[in-house]
């Protein structure tokens, strides 16, 4: 029963499968990105997820059958990555996938054949299970494949019934399972050990579609998913005793060993767990910026920052110090460059976020370390779960780093508490996951079975006859709509743009025999477009006639601050970065967005730069060329492609020769020229490594100017001075505010201090002390503090407390205690802190004298009597 496989390395495996299924007629294809397209999951999960949408009917197959290599990521088991021998973030996933063609017979003799003829696995290391009652699964696999019944096990919904989320397509499966100790016989076959049995293949037969109240209703084709973790094939044809140890990872590992000065294969398990998260973390963070994601606290960008945190902070466990990440992400970045040559085109970028991610979380560990010094100072028997837990989510402490150092200091943690925290983060975590899900369909989804795709006419035309295939008030279908009514249309062809690539939908008039319905709005959702306006007169019927007229002038100002966006970005890539990619627009009529992955600020001088070269293609009069081809065409010319976005095969480019050339299926001007000027309103950070330039272009460049121009008038009119005096005179406004504002305090202090001479009189006795509480109005903390320092020497033995309103909504307040008043266990800083409280504030200071503030100046009167009657009880 010894056997050993035959090694092929984690390419030629990839390779192989690729191969197989491509002479079998299946058309290879990329892999799609890690941003998926479709909204119900942060990033892609399986093989089958960019094929969705033909597996459920909504998008046309191109070719019956397909294979792929996919990356995918899955987070929810990250706490037992490294722990166990299979478990990934990140992983590819190989996969031969049916569109209505070929069904379970030929996906499981071909799954068979290339289990034991191309890998070379022997069938009595291969167990099989199916899904409880799949008996047409059980019946192949035993006659037409020779499977021993006792072989074959069923198994339940858990385990053989997948889907791809709670709603969905799904369907029964059948996995192949590797044996690594049949010697344990064949009688207590449990496919769960996992010290015997790995799952190396599953194959799904997608025929329903899931709804959210977990109905199944078939779907109309039957098809094939597969599943092959590429990693667990390597783990098994590699002889090695887990995935990490495969060539598609283990050469990461030893770069971090490398680095931390230690041995991999001397090393005791917990270091080799870190050291497999290292391996598995850096893989996941390279290509998920490489697909366009930068680290931030939501979504796909906090998934990046907790992977690149847990990198660090596992790099520290194994005894690293500084910044390391970028030299395991080198590793990274070769194992896979050959197959995703987007890692190094985008390598500038990944490097740079993952430094500056690194950098900022070091110093956060540093932070942690000191809060963590502060709570060992108070000398506690233990360190609370929620410190434990606080260290942990906040500072990004382990709980074993806290423990060791707790352990260093003679006491333990509350492990209890802080697994009850952790509970509870994952609770969150797993609300918020719901949320996504809630999120799928549209309403309109129920509109395409009844309606064709509109046609789209408005690249050519501003106007059109069309007919109303539907009619909407209120999201219901009507027959016809009153004036009045706020309806939505849907027409069979249309020359309105509807809002998609972050251009808005066009506003115009719908118009017909006697009606007139004007058009604020269009929207689309699978192809059919959706007119959103208002019955201005007479009555719109369905199936009725009518013209269909855009709003030229709205349209001529989104064509051009669309194919400004264009230049905007190509003008970023010279003159910032080539790696500049598109994160988000917006393009509307008025101005335009957009956002950009950068990992700095842009200095004034770039962004002038920016500018300039845009407004110089402007003027040079660059005409467009607009053209479709074959997606894989347009790439290889050069043509920007948005990072995480899925395009169709066939793409339309608009290209100006020799400055710009996108993807895009929005509206543009012919020549650069009818643009007219292009300025740019703001450059700004809105998540870490994503800038924001805010812009204008035509008409919208004079509309922008008029409004700054009639600011620059008023600021002349008021100061009556010239344009270019504004600045100058500002300037010495200010400072003559300046020094008005530093007499006027220097009064205020006068008057406060004479003023308080007066009080001296208003002190009360209590016991042996004098007690003082005044308000002074509107004296600034500083004219307090003297006046209560004086009063007190004056009083002697006393308690003073002074407040006041310096100015709207602040209070400040100020206590002189002398040392008689101390040794009755009164404390100035103490004591103001308390009645600072009572007007929303806070503060302290030293026994005899200590200042606070407040933000809530209604409050202060009662304050004050609180002091009194506080210092009367605390001296009598
Ligand atoms: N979709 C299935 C899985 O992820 C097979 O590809 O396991």
């Amino acid at each position: 029963m010894s056997f050993q496989p035959q090694y092929m390395s984690g390419r030629e495996i990839r390779e192989q499968f690729l191969q197989f299924f491509e002479k079998r007629g299946h058309q290879r294809l990329p892999s799609a990105s890690l941003v998926p397209e479709d909204p119900t999951v942060l990033l892609t999960i399986a093989g089958m997820l960019p094929f969705k949408p033909i597996f459920l009917g909504q998008k046309e197959r191109d070719y019956p059958r397909a294979t792929t290599s996919q990356k995918c990521i899955r987070t929810n088991d990250i706490e037992n990555v490294g722990r166990t021998a299979r478990h990934h973030t990140f992983f590819e996933m190989l996969g031969n996938f049916s569109f209505g063609d070929y069904f379970k017979k030929e996906a499981i003799a071909w799954g068979w054949e290339l289990m034991t003829q191309v890998y070379g696995l022997p069938p009595e290391r291969l167990i099989v299970s199916v899904y409880k009652d799949d008996d047409d699964a059980f019946d192949i696999w035993h006659q037409d494949i020779g499977i021993a019944k006792h072989r074959i096990q069923r198994m339940g919904e858990d385990d053989n019934f997948w889907k791809s989320g709670p709603t969905g397509p799904c369907g029964p499966c059948s996995e192949i399972y590797y044996d690594f100790h049949p010697e344990k016989g064949d009688t207590n076959i449990d496919l769960e050990d996992d010290s015997r049995f790995i799952e190396l293949f599953n194959l799904v037969f997608m025929q329903y579609n899931r709804d959210s109240d977990g109905n199944l209703t078939p779907l109309q084709n039957k098809n094939i998913d597969t599943g092959m973790g590429l990693e667990r094939m390597a783990q098994v044809l590699q002889s090695v005793p887990n995935n990490y140890e495969t060539d598609l990872i283990f050469p990461i590992i030893k770069t971090a060993a490398e680095i931390a000065g230690i041995d991999y294969s001397q090393s005791d398990d917990k270091t080799k767990v870190s050291l497999k998260v290292i391996g598995d973390h850096v893989r996941a963070v390279v290509h998920t910026i490489a697909d366009g994601v930068s680290a931030s606290n939501i979504g796909r960008g906090y998934v990046v920052r907790r992977l690149i945190r847990r990198v660090v902070r596992h790099g520290r466990l194994v005894g690293i110090d500084g910044a390391f990440i970028n030299q395991v992400a080198e590793t990274a970045m070769q194992l896979s460059e050959a197959v995703y040559p987007n890692v190094r085109d985008r390598e500038s970028f990944i490097k740079a976020e993952l430094e500056r991610e690194e950098t900022q979380f070091l110093k956060t560990l540093e932070r942690g370390e000191k809060l963590l010094a502060e709570i060992l100072e108070a000398k506690p028997k233990q360190i609370s779960g929620e410190d434990a837990f606080t260290l942990y989510d906040t500072y990004g402490f382990p709980l074993e780093l806290t423990q060791e150092i707790a352990e260093e200091n003679g006491i333990g943690v509350d492990v209890a508490a802080f697994e009850a925290e952790m509970e509870k983060q994952r609770e969150r975590a797993r609300a918020a996951h719901e949320t996504i899900d809630l999120t799928v369909q549209g309403s309109l989804d129920k509109l395409a079975e009844h309606i064709h795709a509109t046609a789209f006419l408005g690249y050519t035309d501003v106007q059109s006859t069309a007919k109303i295939e539907a009619l909407l008030v209120d999201g219901k279908i009507v027959e016809s709509a009153e004036a009045g009514s706020e309806v939505q249309v849907v027409l069979d062809r249309t020359p309105f743009y509807a809002e998609s690539g972050g251009q808005i939908g066009d506003r115009g008039y719908l118009s017909g025999d006697n009606v007139v319905v004007r058009i604020d709005d269009v929207k689309k959702e699978n192809d059919i477009f959706v007119h959103f306006g208002r019955v201005e007169r007479g009555t719109l019927n369905s199936g009725e006639a009518i013209a269909a007229k855009i709003d030229r002038a709205c349209r001529r100002r989104a064509q051009a601050n669309h194919s400004a966006t264009h230049l905007l970005q190509a003008a970023l890539k010279q003159i910032i970065d080539d790696g500049v990619s598109q994160a988000g627009s917006l393009v509307a009529f008025d101005r335009l967005r957009f956002d950009f992955n950068c990992p700095r600020a842009l200095t004034p001088d770039e962004v002038q730069q920016v500018e300039d070269l845009v407004n110089t293609w402007i003027a040079e009069a660059h005409s467009a060329q607009v053209a479709e081809m074959p997606l894989e065409d347009a790439k290889a010319k050069g043509a920007v492609a948005m990072f995480g976005e899925k395009y169709a095969d066939v793409v339309r480019v608009i290209d100006f020769p020799g400055v710009s050339m996108e993807l895009c299926g929005g509206t543009h001007v012919h020549n650069t020229a009818e643009i007219g000027a292009f300025k740019i309103i703001s450059e700004s950070g809105i998540s870490s490594g994503v800038r924001r330039i805010e812009a204008v272009s035509g008409p919208a460049v004079l509309d922008y100017l008029n409004l700054r121009d009639r600011v620059v008038k008023d600021l002349c009119d008021r100061f009556k001075v010239k344009p270019e005096e504004v600045s100058d005179r500002i300037t010495s406004l200010q400072e003559e505010l300046k020094a008005t504002q530093k007499e006027l305090n220097a009064v205020k202090a006068e008057l406060a201090v004479a003023k308080s001479d007066s009080l001296v009189s208003e002190a009360e006795s209590v016991g042996e002390f004098k007690v003082l509480v005044a308000n002074l109005g509107t004296a600034d903390a500083k004219s307090l503090q003297t006046a209560a320092e004086r009063l007190q020497q004056k009083l002697g033995e006393a308690a003073v407390v002074l407040g006041a309103i310096p100015s709207v909504g602040k209070v400040s307040l100020v206590a002189a205690f002398s040392k008689g008043v101390n040794q009755k266990g009164l404390q100035a800083g103490k004591f103001i802190g308390g009645i600072a409280k009572l007007c929303g504030g806070g503060g302290g200071g030293r026994p005899n004298l200590a200042q606070a503030g407040g933000r809530d100046a209604s409050k202060l009167p009662e304050a004050l009597e609180a002091a009194k009657q506080q210092l009367a009880d605390g001296l009598k």
